[in-house]
Parts: C-alpha cells; structure tokens; sequence
C-alpha cells in the first residue's frame, strides 16, 4: 500500500507523484459493484495467509494475527461496520485498508506472492460458483412446480399447437413437462460449467506465477477448486468461466421467455385455460376488469438484458492481449446482473405456476377444434392399407366438407364420408375421440397417458438430485 499524499489508500503510486486525476478515478472505481466480493476475497486471504506461513514467509503469531484480523474484518463487514470507502478502488483495496487499519505494517505483508489479478478471477470463480447453485435451487423448484402441475393434468386434453395452429389432441400434462425438459438440460449445464469454473487462479500472481515457494495446489483444495490452473498467464486472461455462465444464463431467460409467452396466452379471456392466483397478477390502474400476467411479461422481457450480456461480454473480450487487461473488469457487471435477475425471475415463475388454476373444461372443448384430429383419420387409413400420401388427400377434402357445414369431423353424414372416398366406413368414428387419440399415443416420450406418467416419475427423480446438487456447499468458509 501506498498512503498518497491525498490520504487514500492505494495498492500502487510507489513510483507515481501525485494522486490519480478526479476523472481516471471516477472512471477506475469498480468497489460499488465488486464489494459483493468481499466474503470471497477474505476466504482467498485465509488460504494464502496459510501458504505464507507454511512458506515461512509468515512465523505462528504473524499468521494467527493476520487470520484474526481477517476474521475480525469478515464480521465488520457482515455487520455492515466496515464499508469500502469512496477513496477505495476495488473490494481489495478496501479490505487491504482494513487489514492495515487491524494490523499496522503486518497487514502489508499478505500482498506477497499475490496480485489482484489472479485475486480477482478466483474470488469471482468463488462467488459465482456458490451462486450457481443458489440459481439450481431456484430452477429445481420452478421445475418442481411445473411437475405438480404435470401430475394433475395428465389427463386433461389440450389441442397441441404448431406454428400457434391447433395440430394434434395433447396431454397438457405433456406440454408443461416439455418446459420441464429445458429446465433439466440448463441444471445439467450449469453442472457442466461447474467443473471448468472449479480451477483456481491463485499462484499466478500477475501473470508469471511466483518466485516465493507458494502451493497453489493447497491454496486450490483449501477454496474448494478441484485444481489449481496449469498456465499462470491463462489463469488471469481466462473468463471463460464469465462468458459461458452468461451464455447459460441467457438460454434460461429464453426458456422462462418461451414458457411466460405461453402463460400470457393460455391467461386471456380469448384462450381462457388458466387463470393467475391474485397473488402472482395485477391490474390495470384504468381498467377495472384487467387482470395481468406480470411476472409471465417481466421474464419474457428480462430475457433481453440476459442475452444482452453474452454479447456485451463477447465482445469485451474479444481483442484482448493475454494476459491481464483492465477492460476485464467490465466482466463484472454482466454476471452480477445475470445472477439478480435469475434470483428475480426464478421464483416469482414458481409462485406464479404453482398457484395457477387450469380450466379443464374450457381446454378439453378446444382440445378437438381446429380439426385436430383428422391425423386420426389419415393414420386410420394408413392401417387399412392407404398410402399415406392418398390418406392425407382423403382428409383434407372431409375437413372441406366439415369446413362448409360448420362441424366437426365425427358431425358428418355416413353418406358424406363415402362420398370423400370408399375408404372412409363409418368406422372411422372409432378414431374420432380426443382420448381415444391420446390413449394410442404409447410409445416412449409421446403424449398418452401412459409415456406422460412414465415422464413425470424420471422428471421428478431427476428434480430430487439436482436439489441435492444445488444444496451442496463448494465454498468452504
Ligand atoms: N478491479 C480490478 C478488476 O476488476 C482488479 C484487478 C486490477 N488489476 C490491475 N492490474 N489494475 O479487474
């Protein structure tokens, strides 16, 4: 630490005559956001205060001071005691400021073997990799929520659509456990990303690693890495670990977009088949009958600032020089907003999906609309015989006919059918039911009763790990 002339404390100007200009200040300044580092970069202290002193570069009472001290200031800042101030850089030179205000000239010697370089990219390793599975805490819980819902409508027919067109009869059951699907492949991601984000950069000092006998590979085991990194220089260039976090984060926001999208649809009056808890909506501040789907509309629209990240990000680092540069800094403020945003979204989902009520009624009559099932006729063809393509043909001019009368497919005449073609017998009927639709639907993954409830009992299974996954603590301390 340098004490300027100004007063400030700063972890450099050893070689600089004046302080910094007001404006490279203002500009230089990242402790309003990267104090939330703070827990981190003691815990990352601790562990090399241990290394110093196993080097020898610290005796027995110098590291159970300097261990006291950090302890001391954790609580400080945890009480909210001790707070960067606005002459601090950085969450490091503010907690250096603690330490020295603590310990006097002993503070100054835990700076050894270390710079904020290698500091910073562990310390946001170690907060995003505990917040990581704070955030598969959340998206098991929505997934849970969403297999509730499954449970209870197995059975409830829904029309299924493409291209927003009612297509075939589906299981909405089926339809909620898809966006259980997505959310079970983004925990497996987020598990994917934990194991390269589990290498610490501590040793690496600036860039060029130590010539104090340091053991980054002690320092890694004692943070809760599974090693240590393998190329100093990569150590504090590297924020893959940023990036591809932002990316995971940002295909969570699409997916909680795609399933709010949904929720906006099935809420209004036009579709009718679910409506919101008083609790998880709100109303219009003119209109007395509204009734909104907020939260569905928010994460819909948070989606946009979550994509926005990875590409601010991207492209932050894209024409770096290794190793160090200080435009990795604006690292930061994408992830922490990528990590507010999810622990927004996340749970006001869950609410909102847990609490919704479904009209079955209403979902089972438009279930057949829209001729949903004339694939049921064309396959019933097929088991007779008919080319599919000639099946396909017949169909379509029956629902021409209904098209004209106004009914639906099982509504025409015994004469009607004959006159689309010989190969529509009255039989066909048999194949004009909704649940006799579903219930042919038997083959694994498919949306018949049976596959459904097959789908449902892995889903949760797999909701129950990933629960235990995210209640595991990767940060000792
Ligand atoms: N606040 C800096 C950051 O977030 C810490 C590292 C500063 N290193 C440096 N050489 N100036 O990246």
């Amino acid at each position: 630490m340098t004490q300027q002339t100004d007063g400030a404390t700063r972890l450099w100007g050893g070689r600089f005559t004046g302080g910094p200009a007001e404006a490279l200040a203002r500009l230089s300044v990242s402790v309003q956001f990267d104090w939330r580092l703070a827990p981190y970069d003691l815990a990352a202290s601790r562990a090399h205060a241990r290394v110093l002193a196993r080097a020898g570069l610290l005796d027995a009472d110098e590291l159970g001071r300097i261990l006291a001290a950090l302890d001391d200031l954790e609580s400080a800042c945890a009480a909210g005691e001790f707070r960067p101030s606005v002459d601090d850089e950085d969450v490091h030179t503010a907690l250096e400021r603690g330490l020295l205000e603590r310990l006097g000239a002993l503070g100054g010697k835990l700076r050894a073997g270390r710079s904020r370089n290698d500091q910073v990219a562990t310390d946001l390793r170690l907060y995003l990799r505990e917040r990581v599975r704070g955030l598969a805490g959340r998206l098991a819980e929505l997934a849970s929520a969403l297999a509730d819902q499954a449970g209870r409508h197995i059975d409830t027919p829904a029309p299924g659509f493409t291209h927003l067109q009612p297509a075939q009869p589906i299981s909405f059951g089926h339809q909620l456990l898809a966006h259980v699907q997505a959310l079970l492949r983004d925990l497996d991601r987020l598990r994917d990303w934990d194991k390269r984000a589990a290498v610490s950069p501590l040793g690496a000092g600036a860039l060029a690693g130590s010539s104090l006998p340091l053991d980054p590979a002690q320092v890694a085991k004692e943070l809760g890495f599974d090693s240590p990194a393998a190329n100093s220089i990569d150590a504090v260039a590297d924020r893959d670990f940023a990036a591809e976090f932002l990316f995971v984060a940002a295909l969570v926001g699409v997916h909680l977009s795609r399933l709010g999208e949904e929720v906006v649809i099935w809420t209004t009056p036009q579709f009718g088949w679910v409506e919101l808890d008083d609790a998880f909506a709100t109303g219009s501040s003119i209109m007395p009958q509204k009734k909104n789907p907020d939260i569905a509309e928010l994460a819909r629209g948070k989606s946009g600032r979550l994509i926005g990240h990875v590409a601010g990000t991207l492209a932050m680092l894209k024409g770096l020089p290794l190793a160090y540069d200080r435009d990795l800094q604006e690292d930061k403020e994408p992830v922490f907003d990528a990590v507010d945003t999810l622990e927004l979204v996340l749970p006001a989902m869950t609410g909102m999906i847990a609490t919704m009520r479904v009209d079955e009624e209403r979902m089972a009559l438009d279930a057949p609309r829209g001729y949903t099932l004339a694939t049921e006729v064309a396959e019933w063809l097929v088991r007779r015989g008919v080319p599919f393509r000639e099946a396909h043909e017949i169909t379509g001019k029956l629902v021409v006919i209904c098209t004209a009368r106004d009914c639906a497919l099982d509504e025409v005449t015994d004469e009607d059918l004959a006159s689309v073609s010989p190969h529509l017998t009255p039989d066909v009927r048999s194949v004009l039911s909704v649940a006799g639709a579903l219930a042919a639907r038997m083959t694994p993954g498919s949306t018949g009763p049976g596959p459904v409830s097959d789908q449902l009992a892995t889903a949760a299974g797999r909701i129950d790990r990933w629960r235990e996954w995210a209640g595991e603590n990767v940060v000792p301390r």
